[in-house]
């Protein structure tokens, strides 16, 4: 299985925004590829996930909903939480199966995340161990704003402790302004390469963003 798991600093961040992104870069490379969102949380009006919706449409060939998420669940909680009050156990091993199921008829896959690197799925194991169980290389998004620096270094800490490739991180400008020093603060400390920074851009186009990225 190729393909990248994409992890970010925070919930919000810009993940879908960058994981949309590199699936139309793939696809543009005349690779077939899957978006995935494997856990979603957060339903919409006509219920919709709009993680989902973007992955999917953007995959080559598009894809079902089936096909790209796993376990959703309407209220836009933490996915643990939300897994509890539906009465359902998440089981980390189905959402690997079906990672590699869906992987099984392209050449790349795109997996998000949900919220940051650590966050819970069961009691006893999270989004990182899924990562560790793809074992894909990760892209962490970075949501450039003050405190930037310390939740980037904090979660390269915890891929590094899991012993997963990082590929590298992209910063996304989430406001037409960023304190001085962040980003040149990001650019000195960051053990890995920078794949890109997406400016400040509404409304936000995958497209555009692609032709920021150095895809991994
Ligand atoms: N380059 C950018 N320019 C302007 N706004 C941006 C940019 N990147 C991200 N954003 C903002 O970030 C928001 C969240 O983006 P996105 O849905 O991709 O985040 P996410 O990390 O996938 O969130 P979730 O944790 O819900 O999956 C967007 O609605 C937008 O407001
Ligand atoms: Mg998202």
């Amino acid at each position: 299985m190729k393909g990248v798991f994409v992890t970010g600093t925070d919930t919000g961040v810009g993940k879908t925004l960058i994981s949309t992104a590199l699936v139309r870069a793939y696809a543009a490379q005349g690779l077939r590829v899957a978006g995935l969102k494997p856990v979603v949380s957060g339903m919409v009006a006509g219920g919709l996930y709009e993680d989902v919706e973007a992955l999917r449409r953007a995959s080559e060939p598009p894809r079902t909903v089936g096909e790209c998420a796993l376990y959703a669940f309407p209220p836009a909680i933490a996915p643990h939480f939300a897994a509890g009050q539906a009465g359902c156990r998440i089981d980390l091993q189905a959402i690997e199966r079906f990672v590699r199921e869906q992987a099984r008829d392209v050449e790349r896959v795109v997996v998000e995340g949900a919220g940051g690197f650590l966050v819970p799925l069961t009691p006893t194991a999270g989004f990182a161990d899924l990562a560790a169980a793809l074992a894909l290389p990760v892209v962490l998004v970075v949501g450039l704003r003050l405190g930037a620096i310390n939740h980037a270094l904090l979660t390269c800490e915890a891929i590094g402790a899991r012993k997963l490739p990082l590929a590298g991180w992209v910063g996304t400008w989430l406001a037409p302004d960023l304190a001085a020093g962040t980003l040149e603060g990001l650019r000195d400390f960051m053990p890995v390469p920078c794949l890109g920074i997406i400016p400040y851009h509404a409304p936000l186009d995958p497209e555009f963003a692609a032709r920021h990225l150095i895809i991994p």
